[in-house]
């Protein structure tokens, strides 16, 4: 029996990660350390609530001692890290809280595990450390080409600075300790449990409710979208297969201006929800500072050395995802009734 340290499983992806694996394998244990920031939600993990597979901590990744103890308590083969302040727009308005989770919390989780995979000038065998990065590591992308693995770091906002450093620390470890590990580098995801401050969730929470539709410059930045699921499958595959050492970016060739996304909700939601809801909803306020135009990840590497592809169309994907948040009402009042209001108050008010 594999035991999986999960941090940052009351997510989006990480909760979407957890449900993904307890479905497809009955042998495993996930300890799920997660900080419940805003952007954690238990709700996301009620179908396993009462699952002896599933062990939730309510911990920092920073916390030095609460992450050694646990290393103590159970044997864990593999560290799975998506814990990470993840909102780039509040990376801009408080860079300091994405240093001390993104960078400090890796580097005190890779310590941790270190400290207990690494006797005697030995690495235990059977274990890996996986860092969830992400493809903004590389910066933008002008209208052609791709990111490969190779494509150098060069991140623009305070996200993905912090995430950037993050890998290098986390092949630091392996260049300099020789411990296993890998970074998957992921683009765009989406689907259920996603929190509604992100591009999509945001537009369908305010359009089933007829609110404006905040639209950043002339909408025209190129999203690369993977549905989560697919990400999960990935990220399994990399803990099984990936050799020690290597990226693996993650991606499926689904590159979508966000003003596209933005009319295919409207239209689905015009036709689900109320003939009312139309494009004159849409506002388009002052863009983001330093926004990156383009994205697009090459995934060949993972498709050719793993066998991964994606399995979910964008079209269906998207209508999957809308049809989730309508028919989930409820989850998404629960999370919308917190502070994130009064930051999109704040953060719009006067456009
Ligand atoms: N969402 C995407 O499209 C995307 C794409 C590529 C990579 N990623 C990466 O995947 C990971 C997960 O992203 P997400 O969208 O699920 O993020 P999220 O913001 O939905 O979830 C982050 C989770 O981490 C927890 N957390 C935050 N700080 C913590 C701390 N100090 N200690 C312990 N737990 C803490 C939160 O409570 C939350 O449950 C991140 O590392 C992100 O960089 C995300």
């Amino acid at each position: 029996m594999k035991t999986y340290l999960v941090t940052g499983g009351a997510g989006f992806i990480g909760s979407n990660f957890i449900l993904y694996m307890l479905d497809r394998y009955s042998d495993i244990r996930i300890i799920n350390l997660d900080a419940l920031t805003y952007a954690g939600n238990l709700e996301n993990l009620k179908s396993v609530e009462k699952d002896p597979r599933h062990i939730f901590v309510q911990m920092n990744i920073c916390d030095r001692e609460g992450v050694r103890g646990l290393f103590e308590k159970y044997d864990i083969d593999y560290v799975v890290n998506f814990a990470a302040e993840s909102h780039v727009d509040r990376s801009i308005a408080n860079p300091e809280i994405f240093v001390e989770t993104n960078v400090l919390g890796t580097v005190n989780m890779l310590n941790c595990a270190k400290q207990a995979w690494l006797k005697d000038g030995a690495w235990a065998q059977g274990k890996k450390y996986l860092q969830i990065s992400t493809d903004e590591v590389y910066g933008s992308l002008g209208e052609t080409g791709y990111f490969t693995e190779q494509t150098p770091l060069c991140p623009h906002s305070p996200y993905s600075a912090s995430k950037a450093s993050a890998d290098m620390f986390v092949m630091a470890y392996h260049d300099t300790y020789g411990m296993p590990v890998n970074i998957t580098r992921c683009s765009n995801n989406y689907g259920p449990f996603q929190f509604p401050e992100k591009l999509i969730p945001l537009m369908i929470n305010n359009a089933r409710n007829k609110k404006s539709l905040p639209v950043y410059g002339d909408g025209m930045n190129i999203r690369d979208w993977l549905y989560v699921e697919d990400h999960c499958k990935a990220i399994d595959m990399v803990l099984c297969g990936g050799k020690p050492g290597e990226v693996y970016n993650v991606g499926g060739h689904n590159e979508r201006p966000n003003i596209f996304i933005v009319k295919t909700i409207i239209a689905q939601l015009h036709d689900k929800v109320d003939a009312g809801i139309d494009e004159s909803l849409i506002t388009h306020v002052a863009d983001r500072l330093g926004h990156d135009r383009r994205y697009g990840i090459d995934p060949e590497k993972i498709r050719r050395d793993l066998g991964w592809y994606p399995e979910t169309m964008f079209e269906d994907g998207i209508v999957k995802t809308i049809d989730w948040y309508l028919a989930n009402g409820d989850w998404m009042e629960n999370v919308t009734s917190g502070s994130y209001l009064e930051y999109y108050k704040e953060m719009y008010a006067g456009k």
